[in-house]
C-alpha cells in the first residue's frame, strides 16, 4: 500500500481557519479515506493532534496521538464535551498552524468526551492532562477558534505580524 498523501496545513492568519466545522453524518468510506492522511499529515508534522478544519476539511474531524512512541493514534469523529473539570490549569501550548509558536493557555485539567472512532463507533473518552489539553485545542479548531485567540491583541498582532513576514520570506 502506498503512504497516504499528505495534506497542505493551513498556516494563521489564514482566514479558512475560522471556519465553523459541519458534523459529520454518516462514517462512510469518503471520511475513512480521509482519516489516515490526516494522520500522515500530523505524524510528518511532529504533532499530537490535527482538527479536519486545519487541512481546509470543515467537518469534525480530530486526529490525535499524544504516546512517546507516536503509535496510539485516536479519531474524534463529531467530539462533543459531556463534562469538563472546574478545576483549570494554565500550560503551554503550540499548533501545527502557528509554527514556531508557544504560549500559556488556561484549560480544564480533564474531560470526558463523547465521540465517534474511525470506525464510527460511540465512545466515551475519559481525559487528562496532555490529552485532555489537546482535546479542547483541537475542539477549539472546530469552532473556528486557534489557541492565540485567548491571548492578548498585543501578542497575538505580534504572531499574526511575524508569521505573515516568514510566509512573505518563504514566498521571496
Ligand atoms: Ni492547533
Amino acid at each position: 500500500m502506498n503512504d497516504p498523501e499528505l495534506l497542505p496545513i493551513l498556516r494563521y492568519p489564514d482566514p479558512r481557519l475560522h471556519t465553523v466545522a459541519r458534523p459529520i453524518t454518516a462514517v462512510d468510506d469518503r471520511v475513512r479515506a480521509i482519516i489516515p492522511r490526516m494522520l500522515a499529515t500530523m505524524y510528518a508534522a511532529h504533532g499530537i493532534g490535527l482538527a479536519a478544519t486545519q487541512v481546509d476539511i470543515h467537518e469534525r474531524l480530530i486526529v490525535i496521538d499524544v504516546s512517546e512512541e507516536r503509535d496510539q493514534p485516536m479519531v474524534l469523529i463529531n467530539p462533543e464535551i459531556e463534562w469538563a473539570s472546574p478545576e483549570t490549569r494554565k500550560g503551554e501550548e503550540g499548533c501545527l498552524s502557528v509554527p514556531g509558536i508557544y504560549d500559556g493557555v488556561e484549560r480544564s485539567v480533564a474531560v470526558r468526551v463523547r465521540a465517534l472512532d474511525g470506525e464510527g463507533h460511540s465512545r466515551v473518552i475519559e481525559a487528562e492532562g496532555m490529552l485532555a489539553v489537546c482535546i479542547q485545542h483541537e475542539m477549539d479548531h472546530l469552532m473556528g477558534k486557534v489557541f492565540v485567540e485567548y491571548l492578548s491583541p498585543l501578542k497575538r498582532n505580534r504572531i499574526k505580524t511575524k508569521l505573515l513576514k516568514a510566509e512573505r520570506a518563504a514566498h521571496a
